[in-house]
């Protein structure tokens, strides 16, 4: 697809259906609202496949199109070889699914949490009481399985909704930003579990989330989504080895005039790749970083504007959403956040001081 030959990092039996199949999905919510613009893409069995987006990407919009709670207006999709649009039931008995905000009762306890989802799932006796024990032993919450999920912490909260999750032992897992506004702690331990359900159970899981970091080292493959399309799709290694050369991030002095420097800087054309200006930080690359610095910086000081710092590193996930969006990561999410309301505290999807994320 990307014009590279690539080797899945777990291959599957050519005969055996994929994890997941997308195909031109689109929604368009109200008149105007195009959540989805034709989303494509394959998760192979017995991986992590992560969708990498900013809020408002269409993230959770696929994610509910794949666990059936929503309709395309078009296109097509399969779960495990399960027609998605065909035989949602079907779909439904082999999927488990994570939602943003989990579906845990807090007044009942996790014993009972997991117990009536295996009810729901028309699961038995004693096969629920063994899977639940089996699963509250794996998310290390047995000792704490008979008080009230209320009492829980943000953690042990998000490991009772993934076990929710798995009561009915599904073949594809589904999580919806399962991470999002945990402590670094309790976001290793929930990865921790995810890693394992993959490579030991051999479930397949499609989670979704906006932490650059996690889609960079947990991830066997991601595919980026912006602006409810897939903009790239690879394993983070392939996306970032397909940006040659250095990153270099040069900010200047706000009053610098970013149109000198643009200008400046172009007399190192066939140097300087995918010049852009994000506020007043001007984003290129270039083959040897240490060795154009000099020349970027006497360049710059010769148009009169003044560098706060200069970045040289090896091109990351940023660089590689920076190059196929035209903006980074971290302004795509303040754009997409809304700092207006909430006194409390600092975003952490934006930074911002009032966000009503
Ligand atoms: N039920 C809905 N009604 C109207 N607009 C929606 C609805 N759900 C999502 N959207 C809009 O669709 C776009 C994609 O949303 P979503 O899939 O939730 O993105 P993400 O999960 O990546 O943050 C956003 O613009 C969002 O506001
Ligand atoms: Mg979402």
């Amino acid at each position: 697809m990307l014009g590279h030959l690539e080797v899945n990092p777990i291959m599957t039996p050519r005969s055996a259906p994929a994890a997941i199949e997308a195909q031109g999905l689109e929604k368009t919510y109200g008149a105007s609202v195009r959540a989805l613009d034709g989303v494509s893409f394959t998760v192979p069995r017995g991986t992590i496949f992560g969708l990498l987006g900013p809020n408002g990407a269409g993230k959770s919009t696929t994610v509910k199109i794949l666990t059936t709670l929503s309709r395309p207006d078009a296109g097509s999709a399969s779960v495990a070889g399960v027609n998605v649009l065909k035989h949602p039931s079907e779909v439904r008995r082999v999927i488990g699914c994570v939602a943003q905000k989990n579906g845990v009762d807090l007044e009942a306890s996790a014993r009972e949490n997991l117990a009536l989802q295996g009810r729901l799932y028309g699961m038995h006796g004693t096969d629920t009481r063994r899977r639940v024990d089996e699963l509250l032993a794996r998310f290390e919450l047995s000792r704490d399985a008979d008080r009230p999920a209320r009492t829980f912490s943000g953690g042990m909260l998000r490991k009772l909704g993934v076990a929710l999750g798995l009561v009915h032992r599904p073949a594809v897992l589904f999580l919806d930003e399962p991470t999002t506004g945990l402590d670094p702690v309790a976001r290793s331990d929930v990865w921790a579990e995810i890693r394992r359900l993959a490579r030991e159970d051999g479930v397949s899981v499609l989670l979704t989330t906006h932490y650059l970091d996690e889609a960079d080292h947990f991830v066997d493959r991601l595919a980026i989504i912006d602006a409810g399309r897939v903009v790239t799709e690879g394993t983070p290694d392939h996306l970032k080895s397909e940006l040659r050369g250095d990153a270099i991030h040069v900010a200047l002095d706000a009053e610098s005039s970013l149109d000198a420097g643009r200008q400046a800087l172009s007399r190192l054309n066939g140097r300087l790749r995918d010049l852009s200006i994000e506020g007043t930080t001007l984003h290129a690359r270039v083959d040897d970083g240490p060795s154009a610095v000099p020349n970027v910086l006497a360049l710059l000081d010769g148009a009169g504007a003044r560098v706060r710092t200069v970045t040289v590193s090896r091109p990351s996930l940023d660089d590689v959403y920076l190059k196929h969006t035209g903006r980074t990561f971290g302004a795509a999410a303040r754009s997409s956040c809304n700092p207006r309301t909430s006194p409390r505290a600092i975003c952490e999807r934006c930074g911002a001081s009032r966000c009503t994320w």
